[in-house]
């Protein structure tokens, strides 16, 4: 099995890139469990430039294969926000309140919005990026209990991306799509 590196503290995305790249034959490790304790600051400006900074980081102290995933939610009705700043757009846990409270006037059919992914991959030989994206509009209230993040407000058809299993989520979501681009590029 490929083992690679993945350049992220927050364990949702390690879950979900360990369920979707596991039966592609590739076995994710964690950038602390390969010694790597850095947080670089992630000043780009972009999803891409995000992605490249951490997965440089952490490959510069790991030498070994390594992919970062930048990604965030970006909402129509507020010109693309919070989009790169999804992390950083309310403190962790309050984030779905905050933005329900943003957009409470917003109606129904201006509520569009997309997940965004970016997956960049650096090994000694190779570095590039791949991406995906899931559209789904905003809801008005937080529905489900599963994933993380802005999951419980997004909706996907009739089901929010928190009432998904982890295999209906990886199926359509922004990351699963990245991470199957991943595969095809390692495959080449
Ligand atoms: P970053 O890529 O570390 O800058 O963080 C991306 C942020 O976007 C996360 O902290 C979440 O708030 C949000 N986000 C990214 N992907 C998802 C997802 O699949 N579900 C819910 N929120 C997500």
């Amino acid at each position: 099995m490929t083992k690679i590196v993945m350049a992220t503290n927050n364990a949702g995305k390690l879950h979900e890139a360990t369920e979707i790249l596991a039966p592609l034959g590739i076995e994710v490790i964690s950038q602390k469990e390969a010694g790597a304790d850095c947080e670089p600051e992630e000043n780009g400006s972009t999803f891409a430039e995000n992605a490249m900074i951490k997965a440089k980081a952490v490959y510069d102290i790991v030498k070994m294969p390594v992919l970062a995933d930048d990604s965030g939610l970006c909402v129509d009705a507020l010109d693309g926000r919070p989009g790169v700043y999804s992390a950083r757009y309310a403190p962790k846990g309050s984030e779905c309140e905050t933005l329900l409270k943003e957009m409470k006037d917003v109606p129904e059919q201006e509520r569009r919005a997309s997940f965004q992914c970016v997956v960049a991959y650096i090994d000694g030989e190779r570095q590039f990026t791949v991406c995906g994206r899931c559209d789904g509009n905003i809801g008005f209230e937080k529905k489900g209990t599963n994933g993380f993040g802005y999951d419980p407000i997004f909706m996907y058809g009739d089901k929010s991306m928190a009432e998904m299993t982890a295999d209906e989520k990886n199926e359509i979501s922004h990351r699963g799509k990245a991470m199957k681009a991943l595969c095809e590029m390692l495959k080449k």
